[in-house]
């Protein structure tokens, strides 16, 4: 039984998120989606915890070996507490490496046991961060297609649609 973790602050999870969800979902035989309480994050995250799980969850629900849990501990002891040996990242362009190539150096030396796994995201999704899908709907901008539709919905509730 191959068990992942594929943690994030998801404030909110995007399209680009959720193909990595799932294509990661294919390979292995459960996943868990980890989405991190990360209080100091960018001055906080916009949604509540609660939301964000809902979020993750309402964009999953075709995916019958995913499951979404909040945490709020150190990631490789929450992938411990789920009995998960691999961690999955997305990652996008080469802006990410520096900060995933840390947290992967530093996982590691917390727990050897739990190995960290990337998936390249595909290029439709490179640019695409939850921080600019928040700028642009903070600004009237359409963010349909960038996030599943009931976050969009959220985001025009949150800013008001134009
Ligand atoms: O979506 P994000 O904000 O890039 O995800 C970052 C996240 C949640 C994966 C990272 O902050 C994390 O692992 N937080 C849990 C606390 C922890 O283990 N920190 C040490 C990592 S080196």
């Amino acid at each position: 039984m191959k068990r992942g973790v594929c943690p994030g602050t998801f404030d909110p999870i995007t399209s680009g998120h959720l193909d990595i969800i799932e294509r990661a979902a294919g390979l292995l035989d459960e996943l868990i989606v980890g989405v991190a309480l990360s209080p100091d994050k960018g001055g906080g995250p916009l949604f509540g915890i609660e939301d964000r799980v809902a979020f993750v969850e309402g964009a999953t629900t075709h995916l019958s070996n995913v499951s979404v849990r909040p945490f709020d501990t150190l990631l490789v002891d929450f992938a411990e507490r789920e009995s998960a040996t691999a961690i999955i990242k997305g990652l996008r362009a080469m802006t990410d490496f520096e900060r995933e190539f840390q947290m992967a150096a530093l996982n590691w030396r917390l727990d050897s046991k739990v190995e960290t796994m990337f998936i390249m995201a595909i290029p439709e999704y490179m640019y695409l961060s939850s921080s600019a899908v928040k700028e642009i709907a903070r600004h009237g901008g359409s963010v349909r297609g960038l996030v599943p539709q009931h976050v969009a919905a959220a985001l025009e509730r949150t800013f008001g649609a134009r």
